[in-house]
């Protein structure tokens, strides 16, 4: 399984900031947010990421991460999405690096407490699709689950009235069709493609699974879930999946000149 973390998109939410660098580069406790996905890939045993990346910063995503070698990746990839064409077109960038093999998606703003390897193991012994729950106070500000008696039904996108309690958090699994569905999308009323639209497409084919998360996620898309965040990863310093990869001034420097 080869892993996608996309890191595009105009960052609006988190202005004035983003004038001047891509969200994902802005800090999380003492790291760039784009470390703790990569870490998260890292930690659960995937060797070769790709990250989807637009802007004027790319050029900082290849000075911070380089080849991947730091993270002891065995491949890093790049691509460049030309404008604001949501989260399914950054996706569909991914088509020749997954060369038809499935795929672990995580959105670059996304933190999770726990591993995701767990996630990965079953996901493995069923294919098509599977996404990753999590109960919240404030759903409406995500794609949210349509549940019918555990059975997942529909998931809506930040509906004013929320069906649950169940926010769907920015990580994915998918096969190779994934990216025929994104083929045949019509964009949003913002103009984008959606990966909700996607996901709806898997659970039409009766298709998509769902996992409940037990520790915590939370995005930092927004002021307050950006300070959030930088809290809850300083109050779990001995996490691995948030803190595996040594990023004082000294290893980074030393990976840096290896
Ligand atoms: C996106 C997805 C949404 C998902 C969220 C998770 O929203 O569209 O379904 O719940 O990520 O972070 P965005 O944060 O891009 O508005």
């Amino acid at each position: 399984m080869k892993g996608v973390i996309l890191a595009g998109g105009l960052g609006t939410r988190l202005l004035p900031m983003t004038r001047v660098t891509n969200k994902h580069l802005l800090p999380v406790y003492d790291r760039p947010m784009i470390c703790y996905p990569i870490q998260q890939l890292v930690t659960s045993g995937i060797e070769d990421i790709l990250v989807v990346t637009g802007g004027d910063s790319a050029g900082d995503f290849l000075k911070l991460l380089g080849n991947g070698e730091a993270f002891r990746l065995k491949s890093l990839s790049y691509a460049y999405q030309d404008g604001e064409g949501g989260i399914a077109q950054a996706l569909s960038l991914a088509r020749d690096f997954s060369a038809g093999e499935p795929l672990v998606v995580l959105l670059g703003d996304n933190v999770f407490q726990d591993s995701i390897s767990e996630a990965i193991e079953l996901y493995s012994q069923g294919g098509g699709a599977m996404i990753l729950l999590k109960e919240v106070d404030d759903p409406e500000r995500f794609g949210v689950a349509v549940l019918e008696s555990g059975r997942l039904v529909e998931i809506v996108e930040k509906p004013e009235t929320p069906p649950s309690r169940f926010a769907v958090t920015g990580c994915y699994f998918f096969d190779f069709r994934v990216f025929e569905i994104i083929d045949g999308l019509e964009p949003s009323s913002r103009g984008e493609l959606e990966i909700t639209d996607v996901n709806n497409r898997y659970i039409e084919w009766g298709e998509m699974r769902h996992h409940v998360l037990n520790g915590w996620w939370t995005d930092a898309g927004t002021i307050p879930s950006l300070f959030r965040a930088s809290e809850l990863v300083g109050e779990d310093r001995d996490n691995p999946v948030l803190n595996g990869i040594s990023m004082g001034p000294d290893d980074w420097s030393r990976h840096a000149s290896e």
